[in-house]
């Protein structure tokens, strides 16, 4: 035992040095102190044992440790005070080892961006760490673990596992009951076989790890007869059927394989877990069947998520015999019939999520027993008959509440004084007058009124009301309304199609996100910019597109640095782009397409390093293209202006650009024959990238996502995958097409028509697999049209008329071709077209496809008329939760969600 001097430098002793009684307690408090300085000199004494310490020390030697979180791992320190480490008090055996990463969630996340874990732990993952015969918890979760290396360290050869060989027992492993690896993304496990080592595990969670290749995950699971929570969420599981036999847990509680790709059936074992599960979420799959028609075996599962998947059929009534059951999540399916009185037997009941299915009939009067239910949401569904005050009547405890539909009738007592106060709010299909109880509930932070024909009257109570909390969206509603006048101070605020008018309403410095699309707000927007404020401005998202607003883009820009988004499109505004905007150093992306702006792009939007998107499309710009923009630019969309020069070799160098439209302008000279240097057209990565953002608050999050708008057919369609195009169409291009353009080997559509391009086709262009469209029309082209076209599998539009093509057309190209693809050449033969080729042609192919209607109207756009189908793909998207697309959104161009940290259970997040 060391008995050690205590150095006493401790402050709080010397401040309370001041009088005699603070002396004496001056000595008691340092004696206490010296005790337990003693007491942590014996652990000092007590040194681990070293062949765990041996085993620690591997492990670390196979990880980057960037911000030295491992730092007091050295040999000369005793290892059961290193950081992370906890021993056995008297054996001195590692028991526990804890290094979570803890990464900061952002306020604004653009989608796609990973979390920065520069700081977590990364390298290899040493499995031999598991040999820790006395570990019983591990948890490295969050990290950023490439690889898992399952060499050993001692004689004993696990090496076996790796080759996905049978279990056998390397070391003693079967204290571990507690391993967290989740959310290491980018750890890709080939193999878990070695799992059922550790049989005494209680908990595992591998979520967001990749077990993709991993079909036989469950089998390996089954061998852990202690387990009692699996966590499997988003790790691109594909396989819920068990291979070998039946899957048998038998005391597992906690089930969750959220987030993955079962598609199909449930299985089966699901309905026969042991009576000790609890928890099942399979939430965000696609999964396709019906639910049971008889009770399983699930009498004391208290929560049961299944939303997001493809379920259908009626919601079984044996659910209501499930007693213990605190939270049913079935939204976001296909579920249909009514929904069954039962449910109001569920007294236990808290959360209950119907929303969005084919729920019909009218909403069970028992539901308003259920006292302790929290959330209750049924909209979108086609339920029918009247809501009144009946249905609520018991809910003291009501939060949450959503409820829409078409066939609904709100019929509320207007003295009603309702039992709960709500958090959350959201009603949609009102059309009389809005219940009067809403205006009681003063702890509201949340309110969504959509697609009602209600009368808003009195605006100014509404107004006073609604504009302070903190959330309040109106879509689709006929709120008749100057705006003028009306103060907002939510942080969101999101008024789209209300046919809102008069000048632009007063936003307080908290607004965060101001939507006001497509309404008929007219006059300047200067009112709003240049109002004198000395409070900071926090407006990230300002979209007041499709409305009439007249005058300049006032030069007030300096206000609003915070600015990560400007959506003005389609209003009437004109003047120059003022020099200001080259202060909004956050700004990504710039929309200012259909307005009547001239003059150049001013050089200060040079500023502007994270600009994203620059829209600027149909109005009266002029000058040259900009030669000095940013590398974040992705989308640069010039179209239909009077920009003149040529295209600058500039654009080459910005490795991100993925869409580039210069067509309608007075572009002259050639194609830059360096465009291969734009890597990001490449790779096909695009395909899979949204555009946008997510803004978190605390409480809730909004996801922006952000269009790169197309013209399809003379039709713009808002693509949210973006796509690999380049559209340099009616220009006075000359010369011939560079080579390099046939090395863009990710570039999905190419535009070239109406110039004065010549030359030929190369065979290059077979290597341009992702091609989807093509338009070469109205050009000096010659030549045959190479056989390579034919491997262009994606094919679905192609424009090759009015050009000096020749020879014969070859099979396979009538892929994307439509009958006008190849007129205007007269001397192309073959098929599509009705001339037949002459015997003396190579090929002796006289077959016709099919008959050319030449009474088929030529439509300017019907290029991309195939592509239609193909390109236009909207999906689901997710980082953190549920992005539904909704059909409304067809028209608009950005999706939206708002989760409630009270009632979502976060996804992919185990951490914070
Ligand atoms: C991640 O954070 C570190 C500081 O912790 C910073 O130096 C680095 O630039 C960040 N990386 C990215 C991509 O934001
Ligand atoms: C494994 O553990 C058991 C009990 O925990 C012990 O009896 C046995 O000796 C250990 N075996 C090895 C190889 O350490
Ligand atoms: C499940 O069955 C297999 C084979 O019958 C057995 O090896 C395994 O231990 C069982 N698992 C549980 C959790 O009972
Ligand atoms: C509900 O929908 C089903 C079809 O899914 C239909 O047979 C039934 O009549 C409908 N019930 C009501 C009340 O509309
Ligand atoms: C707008 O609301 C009306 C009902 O008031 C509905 O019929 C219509 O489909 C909604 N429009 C959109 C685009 O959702
Ligand atoms: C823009 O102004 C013109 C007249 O200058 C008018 O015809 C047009 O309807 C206006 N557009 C909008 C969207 O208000
Ligand atoms: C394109 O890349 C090549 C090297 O691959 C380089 O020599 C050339 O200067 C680049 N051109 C432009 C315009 O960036
Ligand atoms: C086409 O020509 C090939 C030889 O090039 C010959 O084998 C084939 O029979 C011919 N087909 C027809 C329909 O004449």
């Amino acid at each position: 035992m060391w008995i050690v001097f205590l150095p006493i430098t401790n402050t709080s002793c010397v401040i309370m040095d001041a009088s005699l009684i603070f002396k004496l307690k001056f000595l008691l408090l340092c004696l206490l102190c010296t005790i337990m300085f003693n007491f942590v000199m014996c652990s000092w004494n007590m040194h681990c044992n070293e062949k765990d310490m041996n085993i620690l020390l591997s492990f670390k030697t196979g990880v980057t440790d960037p911000s030295g979180m491992l730092t007091s791992w050295f040999p000369k320190l005793d290892c059961c005070q290193w950081k992370g480490v906890k021993c056995d008090n008297t054996t001195g055996r590692v028991t526990q080892l804890n290094l979570p990463c803890h990464t900061n969630r952002h306020k604004l996340v653009a989608f796609g961006e990973k979390e920065n874990k520069s700081h977590c732990l990364t390298g290899e993952l040493n499995l031999p760490l598991l040999e820790l015969e006395f570990l019983s918890y591990l948890n490295l979760s969050n990290n950023d673990f490439k690889s898992i290396q399952y060499n050993s360290t001692s004689n004993q050869k696990c090496d076996d596992l790796s080759r996905g060989n049978p279990p056998h027992p390397c070391e003693n492993s079967t204290n571990l009951l507690y391993l967290d690896l989740s959310y290491n993304y980018d750890l890709l496990v080939d193999n878990i076989h070695w799992i059922s080592l550790f049989s005494s595990l209680q908990y595992l969670n591998l979520g967001g790890v990749h077990l993709r290749k991993e079909i036989d995950w469950l089998q390996s699971m089954t061998m852990l007869p202690s387990l009692l929570e699996l966590h499997l969420a988003s790790c691109h599981l594909e396989n819920i059927y068990p291979l070998r036999e039946f899957a048998n847990f038998t005391s597992l509680q906690v089930l969750n394989l959220a987030d993955n790709r079962f598609l199909d059936e449930l299985p089966s074992w699901l309905f026969n877990l042991s009576c000790n599960i609890f928890h099942i979420d399979l939430s965000r799959n696609k999964i396709h069947s019906q639910l049971p028609k008889t009770l399983p075996n699930l009498r004391s599962i208290k929560s049961f998520v299944l939303s997001h998947n493809c379920l259908k059929g009626p919601i079984p009534s044996w659910l209501g015999q499930l007693g213990q059951l605190q939270e049913l999540d079935l939204s976001h399916n296909s579920f249909s019939g009514p929904i069954p009185e039962s449910l109001g037997k569920l007294s236990s009941l808290i959360k209950l999520k119907l929303e969005s299915n084919d729920l019909n009939g009218t909403l069970p009067e028992d539901l308003g027993q259920l006292f302790n239910l929290e959330t209750l949401r049924v909209s979108e569904n086609p339920l029918t008959g009247i809501m009144s005050e009946r249905n609520l009547s018991s809910l003291k405890n009501l939060k949450n509440f959503s409820m829409s539909s078409p066939g609904l009738i709100f019929h509320f007592d207007p003295e009603w004084l309702p039992p709960f106060q709500l958090l959350n709010i959201e009603l949609g299909h009102l059309s009389d007058k809005l219940p009067a109880w809403i205006f009681t509930q003063s702890s509201l932070k949340y309110l969504t009124i959509a697609d009602s024909t209600t009368s808003f009257e009195p605006l100014d109570k509404f107004w006073s009301f609604a504009t302070q909390l903190e959330y309040i969206s109106l879509r689709n509603n006929t709120i008749n309304g100057d705006m003028s006048n009306v103060s907002l101070s939510s942080k969101v605020v999101w008024f789209v199609e209300n046919n809102l008018r008069g000048g632009i309403p007063h936003i307080s410095p908290q607004v965060v996100v101001l939507i006001l699309r497509n309404n008929s707000l007219s006059g300047s927007i200067s009112h709003l910019l240049c109002h004198n404020s000395r409070d900071k401005r926090n407006l990230q998202y300002l979209d007041m597109s499709y409305n009439r607003l007249t005058g300049e883009l006032t030069d007030c820009w300096n206000n609003w640095e915070s600015l990560v988004l400007i959506n003005l499109r389609f209003n009437n505004l004109t003047g120059r782009i003022p020099d200001s905007m080259g202060s909004l150093s956050n700004l990504r992306f710039l929309y200012l397409k259909s307005n009547k702006f001239f003059g150049e792009v001013p050089f200060s939007l040079r500023n502007c390093k994270n600009l994203r998107i620059l829209d600027l499309c149909r109005n009266n710009l002029s000058g040259v293209i900009p030669n000095w923009l940013g590398q974040s630019v992705e989308g640069l969309e010039l179209r239909s202006n009077q920009f003149s020069g040529n295209i600058p070799t500039q654009l080459c160098q910005l490795h991100s650009l993925m869409v580039i439209s210069l067509a309608s302008n007075r572009l002259s000279g050639p194609i830059p024959n360096c465009l291969h240097n734009i890597t990001a057209m490449l790779s096909n990565y695009s395909a899979a990238h949204k555009v946008g953002f997510t803004l978190n608050f605390p409480g809730f999050s909004v996801d922006l996502s952000c269009s790169i708008p197309m013209l399809i057919k003379g039709n713009e369609l808002p693509y949210f995958n973006v796509m690999n195009a380049i559209d340099l169409s009616s220009n006075n291009l000359s010369g011939s097409v560079p080579l390099e353009i046939y090395m863009l080997t990710g570039l999905q559509s190419l535009n070239l028509s109406h110039n004065h391009l010549v030359g030929t086709i190369p065979q290059e262009i077979g290597n341009l697999l992702q091609l989807e469209a093509i338009d070469l029309s109205a050009n000096n082209f010659s030549g045959v049209i190479p056989e390579s076209m034919s491997a262009l599998n994606y094919l679905s539009a192609l424009n090759l008329s009015f050009n000096n093509f020749m020879g014969k057309i070859p099979s396979g190209t009538q892929l994307g071709a439509t009958n006008i693809s190849y007129m205007g050449n007269p001397h192309l033969c073959g098929a599509p077209l009705t001339k037949i080729c002459p015997p003396d042609e190579k090929s002796n192919n006289t077959k016709l496809i099919g008959h050319v209607d030449d009474d088929d109207k030529l439509e300017v756009y019907s290029w991309f008329y195939m592509g239609l189908g193909m390109g236009f793909v909207v999906g689901f998207w997710g980082v953190f939760g549920a992005i539904l697309f909704n059909r409304r959104c067809r028209h608009a161009y950005f999706k939206f969600v708002h989760r409630m940290y009270h009632f979502v259970i976060h996804r992919t997040k185990s951490i914070y």
